[in-house]
């Protein structure tokens, strides 16, 4: 089945074409990074505004780089929620109105079922599994047995892991989205620097929090100002990635001991991550699980990645109705 996957969340618009949920034919990415960064964080009106002005020109690029026309098209995949309501909106509208005219089945998928499913792109992966999804909104270990057989095992109970990347970077001065920005400068840092905590690493349970780390940041950064660039902010960077590092590969390898799962699937943007690639590597060596961490384009937002699902519901009697609406809050 040829499946268009059009992906409009957050602050990139994003369409693909995907044959049989694995094959991707093509995937354009049309970010709006530089347009929010001179806010320090993303507009949703704004989001929602440009949203509207790419989602043509991208859906025809992503078609022509597949070599397709429209109606071969055989299905829509369109990420559904959670995300921003306007932005999700343009996505979901443009999503129908190709359905409907083409007379063809769309189905509105978790984005977050997107992230996790993305690596299929890359090599199959078998059931059941543990997946850690790790973006700007979602810290979750969930226990995934087929699809849309979710079980969450953890949680952040308050900042995502990629906000507090995020909102550390803002504090060092360095622009949005922080989360590549500190990958970058913790390369020549030195991750012993900095003595930071390990928020809620020896709590008996498989949740998280990033909110204590992020103001450890700010208080340090409050008693020992750092000039940037320097070594100081790269051994800081280095040290604050370390303690993330630290906190998710402690939990994912109890999660990992608790559900029994021989398999690890490492999902969204945060997954982009170089510290954290490492040490996902590593320690799925050591307890000797199969890793699947999918290459940085396919970690952060796009949409070939809904095209698995998407294929799976579509060809398993599973489309969505054209009254579907978006879903701006939503538990997977
Ligand atoms: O999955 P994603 O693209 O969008 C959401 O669904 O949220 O994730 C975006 C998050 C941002 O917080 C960004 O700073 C973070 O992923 N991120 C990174 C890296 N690249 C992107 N965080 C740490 N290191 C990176 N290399
Ligand atoms: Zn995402």
């Amino acid at each position: 089945m040829l499946i268009l996957a059009i992906e409009s969340s957050c602050d990139e618009t994003a369409a693909a074409v995907v044959r049989d949920g694995c094959e991707t034919l093509s995937s354009v990415v049309s970010s709006q990074i530089a347009i929010h960064a001179e806010y320090g964080g993303v507009v949703p009106e704004i989001a929602s505004r440009k949203h509207l002005e790419m989602i043509t020109p991208v859906v025809n690029q992503a078609l022509h780089e597949a070599g397709l026309a429209m109606g071969d098209i055989q299905g829509v995949a369109v990420t559904r929620g959670p995300g921003l309501a306007g932005a999700l909106l343009v996505g979901l509208s443009a999503a129908k109105a190709i359905a409907f005219a083409q007379a063809v089945p769309f189905v509105g998928v978790h984005h977050i079922e997107g992230h996790i499913f993305a690596t299929c792109l890359e090599q199959p992966v078998e059931f059941p599994f543990l997946a850690l999804v790790v973006s700007g909104g979602h810290t979750h270990l969930y226990l995934v047995e087929g699809f849309g057989r979710y079980t969450t095992i953890g949680r952040t109970i308050d900042d995502a892991a990629g906000e507090a990347f995020d909102k550390s970077a803002k504090i060092m001065g360095l622009e949005y989205p922080g989360g590549a920005r500190i990958d970058a400068l913790a390369r020549t840092g030195d991750c012993r620097a900095v003595r930071l905590p390990r928020p809620l690493i020896n709590d008996g349970s498989l949740n998280f929090s990033f909110s204590g780390l992020k103001t450890a940041m700010l208080q340090w950064i409050n008693k020992h100002p750092v000039a940037m660039p320097s070594q100081d902010a790269s051994d800081l960077c280095a040290s604050f990635q370390e303690a993330v590092c630290d906190v998710l590969a402690f939990k994912t390898e109890a999660a990992l001991r608790q559900c029994g799962a021989r398999r690890l699937v490492v999902a969204g943007g945060v997954a982009c991550n170089s510290g954290l690639r490492a040490r996902m590597t590593r320690m799925a060596a050591d307890l000797g699980v199969e890793l699947h961490i999918p290459k940085p384009a396919l970690c952060g937002d796009n949409a070939a990645m809904l095209g698995v699902a998407g294929n799976y519901y579509l060809c398993n009697g599973h489309a969505s109705s054209l009254s579907l609406d978006v879903t701006a809050t939503w538990e997977m």
